[in-house]
């Protein structure tokens, strides 16, 4: 017999972490934060302020600054002013500034963690033990390659000033990884964090103080959407990284359009979450609790798509049933507790109406008997089954605590399930068969796969997304490329261009012959029936219905090439070489050669991880690619650019020089002697504005590379309805950077021992 009857219940009790040391950092503020401008904290110009909340219980906690038009323009010429020293110190002076950061961040690691609790409701337990330990291994590891750039990284350069804009579910890590890689390439940024979660980016703003950070290098300046959208339309921006939602990544890519403006996007996701029948169940479990109720779901790799194999569909709802039945919700403070509180009101409602509209479209609901408390924003461990593929919530990102499961028969199944989605962030796969895991991983669209684990992340490994999820890296030797601009080595100078294209201009009509289209492996007419006449040479007129055959017999080609392997393929690039002879252009066959020499080169690499776990990276294929040719190189751009691409496993419909087509028909008559497969290779001659429009809105194309600068921000603009990835270029390129383009990285995580 106890006296406490907490003994007799062996509930447990509570844990609470003090809130004094960040209560304490905002008294000292006086509650009232201005931006973090050329190393000072500064007023808002328009005097403006707006409040940031407690989500776990309503209260406000202090005031910030509104960034206005003249707030953005101090912030870039403080970046601007900082970034050609910041560069000219040297990687090794850069590394001490990010490691003084990492060192300082460690010290003040529990005012971090609680400061970023509260400001955004997420459990103690979460910002103590993964974001502010992650965020120092992000400043740690950046500050090494800082120190390696110049070596490793040859020829790359800083971009210049960035854009950075970062949303309210990882605060302080978004901002690491936002930060971290940018300024150790020597770039200068002006980071805007979410106007409900500022407060760890001005804490953040005082460790560069103290860590005697050059004035300019970081500048952050706080406000809502429209002071993000005044950083994505700043003129002084060289570059934008952003992660939130779909929605505004669309936006940015509009406004950037045409720009030249460097851009990545971290954006939604629907993740699938694959638990195969001989997977050891109850790990799975545990695994899903962290997939989904990490975080209240507020991730954007959460796993909330739960397809389940059928035949332990029962067992496992039923173990996911009584796991949530043990989930605690409450104080985020509380060591104890599971889930936290919800950002804010509107997204409780809108996570609210979506789990409604899941039930009016026939899911079971299932929500523990817990009661949320009342004070805060707070929404319970949800599951909905019985989901049917097509219905709402199987398809948006609800971005909450809510699971919505499904089941499958076969991994062919599976994976066609798991891949119903335009997103492609992330995706775990539960399974003892270590073949059927590599296969699933493989074939899954997604930038990471966690084979029996979820949600690890680490510095050295990159993180993004395929499809609508963005793109571009964050994290590892990948990432670094979003931050570094590429000096070119061997360029064919302006002159060489010229006499290649005048050399084709003016070449005579050598024959009387009808010059059509090349799609799906055969010549075809164009579907107009017109053609184009060039210095006395018909050639045909493509259209929209030539670029929508041509898409077609490129997707339908694509996933048999690039299941070919890359020796497989360098053999049929070398074939092509050698049958380019035949047009007697020494340029042209070692365009070809040089990729076929690198087509079985561009290894992944394993990440070497302060854990237990191989990550390894994959260079996967975009998928279907739409080129458009200059007409500068009319026969050397279209072959490096059309042959990078295929070497890499994608298809490609290349729009041929406008001006000079001739030189990219002649190609045609050489790949009917090839082993390129039929649909792997197509060619659209033309006028451009009648063509490239279609390309370029194109939902089945993957990425667009314009080469041809009079069109590349229509081309932007154009393709943002799916979220193409567009390479917006001029002149000659390297073969490594071609590759680089036509490839995207998938980090598969296998975690192994104890
Ligand atoms: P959001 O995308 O509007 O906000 C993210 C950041 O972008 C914030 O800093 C915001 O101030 C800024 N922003 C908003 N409009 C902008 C514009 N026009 N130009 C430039 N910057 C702009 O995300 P929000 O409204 O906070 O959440 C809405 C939904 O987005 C969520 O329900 C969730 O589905 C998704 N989301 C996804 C995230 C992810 O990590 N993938 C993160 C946050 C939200």
């Amino acid at each position: 017999m106890s006296n406490n009857p907490i003994f007799e219940r062996m509930d447990w009790g509570a844990a609470p972490e003090g809130a004094d040391l960040a209560m304490q950092w905002l008294d000292d503020h006086g509650r009232r934060f201005g931006h973090f401008f050329g190393g000072a904290f500064l007023a808002p110009s328009e005097r403006e302020y707006f409040e940031t909340f407690s989500p776990a219980n309503a209260k406000p906690l202090a005031e910030v600054a509104q960034g206005s038009v003249a707030d953005v323009d101090r912030a870039v010429a403080a970046a601007r002013a900082a970034q050609s020293p910041w560069w000219a110190i040297g990687g090794y002076e850069r590394a001490k500034f990010l490691y003084a950061i990492a060192r300082l961040i460690q010290k003040h690691a529990r005012l971090f963690a609680v400061l970023e609790s509260v400001d955004n409701g997420k459990p103690i337990r979460e910002t103590r033990d993964l974001d502010i330990p992650l965020v120092v291994r992000h400043f740690y590891y950046h500050a090494g390659w800082a120190e390696a750039m110049e070596s490793d990284l040859p020829g790359c350069e800083p971009i210049g000033v960035c854009g950075q804009i970062i949303p309210w579910n990882f605060p302080l890590l978004m901002l690491a990884w936002k930060i971290a890689p940018a300024i150790a390439m020597g770039n200068t940024v002006v980071l805007k964090p979410a106007e409900y979660t500022p407060l760890t980016a001005l804490l953040f703003a005082e460790i560069c103080q103290r860590a005697g950070l050059p004035a300019g290098v970081v500048n952050i300046v706080t406000g809502d959407g429209e002071t993000g959208r005044h950083i994505v339309e700043h003129p002084g921006i060289d570059k934008i990284a952003f992660t939130g939602s779909t929605e505004v990544g669309r936006l940015i890519r509009q406004a950037t359009a045409g720009t030249g403006e460097s851009v990545s996007l971290e954006l939604g996701g629907k993740s699938p979450y694959i638990v195969f029948e001989d997977s050891d169940l109850d790990s799975a479990v545990e695994g899903l609790v962290d997939a989904i109720w990490f975080n209240q779901g507020q991730v954007c790799c959460a796993g909330s798509r739960l397809l389940i194999q059928e035949s332990v569909s029962d067992r496992v709802l039923r173990k996911v049933k009584a796991r949530m039945d043990r989930l605690r919700i409450g104080d985020p403070l509380d060591k104890s507790i599971d889930l936290g509180a919800i950002i804010a009101p509107s997204q409780l409602e809108r996570i609210a109406n979506l789990v409604q509209q899941g039930v009016e479209e026939g899911a079971v609901l299932y929500q523990p008997d817990c009661t949320c408390p009342k004070d805060g924003w707070f929404y319970p461990p949800t599951l909905l089954s019985n989901v049917n593929t097509a219905s709402t919530v199987a398809q948006v990102e609800i971005f909450g605590p809510v699971l919505v499961a499904m089941t499958f028969r076969t991994p062919k199944e599976a994976v066609e399930l798991a891949n119903n989605t335009p997103y492609g962030l992330a995706a775990s796969v539960w399974t003892e068969n270590i073949n059927l895991a590599h296969d699933v991983a493989a074939k899954l669209k997604a930038g990471t796969v966690w084979v029996n684990c979820t949600n690890l992340f680490d510095a050295s490994s990159g993180f993004g997304g395929y499809r609508e999820s963005g793109y571009g890296r964050e994290g590892g030797r990948e990432g670094l490329r979003e931050y570094v601009s590429e000096a070119l080595g061997a360029r064919t100078s302006v002159k060489g261009r010229a006499d290649e294209a005048t050399s084709h201009t003016s070449q005579t009509p050598l024959l009387d012959r009808t010059h059509k289209l090349y799609i799906g492996g055969k010549q075809v007419r164009p579907d107009s029936g017109y053609s184009l006449t060039i210095d006395g040479v018909d050639f045909g007129r493509g259209n929209r219905k030539d670029i929508r055959n041509a898409v077609e017999a490129a997707r339908t080609a694509q996933s048999g090439w690039a299941g070919n392997s890359s020796h497989g393929r360098a053999q049929v690039l070398y074939y092509l070489a050698e049958n380019l002879q035949s047009l007697d252009n020494e340029e042209a066959v070692h365009a070809v050669f040089s990729v076929a020499a690198r087509c079985d080169k561009r290894d992944g690499a394993v990440h070497s991880l302060p854990m237990k776990a191989l990550c390894y990276t994959l260079n996967e294929p975009v998928g279907v690619i739409g080129i458009v040719c200059s007409d500068d190189r009319p026969l050397i751009e279209f072959l490096e650019l059309a042959c990078g691409a295929i070497a890499m496993g994608n298809a490609v419909v290349m729009i041929a020089s406008e001006q000079c087509p001739l030189p990219a028909v002649e190609v045609y008559r050489v790949l009917e002697t090839s082993d390129v497969p039929a649909g792997v290779f197509n060619i659209v001659t033309g006028v451009r504005k009648e063509t490239v429009p279609t390309l370029a809105e194109h939902e089945d194309v993957d990425a667009i590379w314009c080469f041809a600068p009079e069109i590349a921000a229509d081309v932007e603009r154009m393709s943002t309805s799916n979220l193409k990835q567009t390479w917006i270029a001029q002149g000659p390129q390297s073969v490594a950077t071609v590759l680089r383009h036509a490839t995207q990285v998938k980090n598969v995580w296998v975690p192994y021992g104890e």
